[in-house]
């Protein structure tokens, strides 16, 4: 493990863009000085070896990490995460591509980047709202204790589950290949490259969080439940 309960959030977060986000995601705010990671997560509430957990995975790519998280508070973590994508990053990312195609002639090639960043943003769009519309209540059930989707289990539900077609290679390869250089565009439309390296690169860390994290931890979950439940039923039949 590179992190542990003592290790200084301070510290984390200032190491790399993914693990300073790590901050909003489990909504501890900024100012905790050199506090431990133990201590900011006690004061706030917060899981700590759910957080250390993400912090370890995203650091090192350990996935083992998945037996010591808390389900209910990655849930919450992954949730936070999906409203950043949907209500802040895609919106905001649409809005930067549309002040720098303004300020290209070629009107085709300015509607041809909205349409391919309307399309990848419709996929992730759909690939995250499955998530919250059918993963997330089924697990958020397991959490309590009880079961939805009479008979299913959760690899049936995940089976369901598009992974978000295709990337956002096309879009990059249109401004970097066309794009109009100039004094005016050229902080713009580098601003903009920046930000969707950094949205792509963002969307697979949290995709592979939840593969190699949240997945088998809710797999888990849901075995010890069908264990219990047979042993109660067992229990009641003898
Ligand atoms: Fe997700």
């Amino acid at each position: 493990m590179r992190f542990n309960e003592n290790s200084r959030l301070g510290d984390i977060a200032a190491e790399s863009t993914h693990l300073f986000m790590l901050l909003s995601r489990f909504e501890i705010p900024l100012g905790f000085g050199d506090k431990s990671v133990k201590t900011v997560c006690d004061e706030l509430g917060v899981d700590c070896r759910t957080f250390l957990a993400i912090a370890n995975f995203v650091a090192t790519n350990d996935g083992t990490v998945y037996h010591s998280v808390s389900v209910a508070s990655l849930l919450y973590y992954l949730r936070a995460s999906h409203r950043y994508y949907c209500d802040f990053l895609l919106p905001k990312l649409r809005e930067e591509l549309l002040s720098v195609t303004d300020l290209v002639d070629d009107r085709k090639l300015a509607s041809l980047i909205i349409r391919l960043f309307d399309d990848y943003a419709a996929s992730a769009r759909r690939h995250l709202d499955f998530e919250n519309d059918k993963v997330f209540p089924y697990v958020e059930a397991l959490v309590k204790g009880s079961r939805l989707n009479d008979g299913k289990q959760l690899s049936d539900v995940i089976r369901q589950h598009d992974s978000i077609d295709g990337d956002m290679s096309e879009l990059k390869t249109v401004l970097v290949k066309y794009f109009p250089f100039n004094d005016r565009t050229r902080d713009g439309v580098s601003r903009i490259l920046c930000d969707l390296f950094v949205c792509e690169d963002d969307l697979n860390v949290h995709s592979n969080i939840e593969d190699t994290i949240f997945i088998p931890a809710a797999m888990d979950l849901e075995k010890s439940l069908s264990s219990s439940v047979s042993a109660v039923g067992g229990a009641q039949s003898r």
